[in-house]
């Protein structure tokens, strides 16, 4: 008896949250590196469905380095990186978008839907949600088809949302001569959230958080305020992947987001936890 009380308890505690997220947008990157358990996988999926049931409005937006760099490796092609950013040629770029536009959304896709979810897939080409212009590097390097985003056309998402369906999208954008753009998946997820003015965007990553000794997981930032970031990049404490994730949390902030969270995809119902119980994990960003 005293268990199924404790369940009823658990539900109840989940109550104010349900009330405040009720119809707000909700953007959640799911990166490359959490994917890789697949009983995590389910679990992140039944969290996201969960959320659309209980009145929230959840977009995915996915990476795929791994699977990338599975597949350049099967086709004996060379990854790449250049300041942390993959060096996408004409070859490069083929796989790219067949990678993550392809396989990598649609096993998201077939995930949620699975978990009694209505998913569709969709890339930046799909009803020009994304388009971007050529990243130029100060040095004059040239890093092939990978760009910034210079627009985010939110009206596909709204009609999905609004007809039950949860968008998963592609990090590929487009230009008006119809070009292909290697997005950064945190840097599409940041934009997308920013130019929907979502209430939250979660960064679902393989470690607990920002850390200040990113091998010891005993060292994470619980909150960071914007005006200490610039800061933590210049001392090398945030590095690497980590970086554009801060990036898009400025981004998001700036532009009317008011929570941006980094928390490890890797411990089952992250998610869930997150948003529905007072225990905050991860590291929050605010401004
Ligand atoms: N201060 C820091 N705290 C935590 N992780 C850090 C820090 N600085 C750099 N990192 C690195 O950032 C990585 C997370 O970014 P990464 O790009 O590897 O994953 P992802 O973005 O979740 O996946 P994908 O790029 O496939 O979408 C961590 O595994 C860690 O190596
Ligand atoms: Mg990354």
């Amino acid at each position: 008896m005293e268990a199924v009380i404790q369940k009823a308890s658990v539900l109840v505690e989940a109550l104010p949250y349900i009330r405040k997220f009720e119809g707000k947008t909700v953007v959640v990157k799911y990166g490359g590196s959490a994917m890789t358990d697949p009983r995590i996988r389910t679990s992140t999926a039944e969290d996201v469905v969960l959320m659309k049931y209980v009145g929230m409005n959840p977009i995915v937006v996915h990476g795929g380095g791994p699977a990338i760099n599975g597949m350049l490796k099967r086709l004996a092609l060379e990854s790449k990186f250049h300041q942390g950013r993959r060096i996408t040629d004409d070859a490069a770029i083929e796989v790219v978008e067949m990678v993550l536009a392809g396989s990598v959304n649609k096993d998201i896709v077939t995930l949620l839907n699975q978990a009694g979810g209505q998913a569709v897939g969709l890339s930046g080409k799909d009803a020009n949600l994304l388009h971007a212009s050529k990243i130029v590097f100060e040095d004059g390097s040239d890093i092939g088809h990978v760009g910034q985003i210079v627009n985010v056309h939110v009206r596909i998402l709204n009609v999905l949302c609004a007809a039950g369906i949860i968008p998963v999208i592609a990090p590929i954008a487009t230009d008006s001569e119809g070009g292909t753009w290697n997005i950064n998946a945190d840097t599409a997820a940041g934009e997308v959230a920013a130019a929907l003015q979502a209430e939250k965007l979660v960064f679902l990553t393989d470690t607990p958080g920002v850390l200040r000794d990113k091998d010891d997981p005993d060292t994470l930032i619980h909150h960071l305020r914007c005006g200490e970031l610039a800061q933590l990049t210049r001392e090398g404490i945030v590095a690497g992947g980590m970086i554009p994730k801060i990036d898009a949390c400025i981004k998001a902030l700036d532009s009317g987001v008011s929570r941006t969270h980094i928390i490890d995809g890797r411990v089952p119902h992250a998610l869930l936890l997150e948003f529905f119980t007072d225990k905050g994990l991860g590291t929050l960003v605010t401004l």
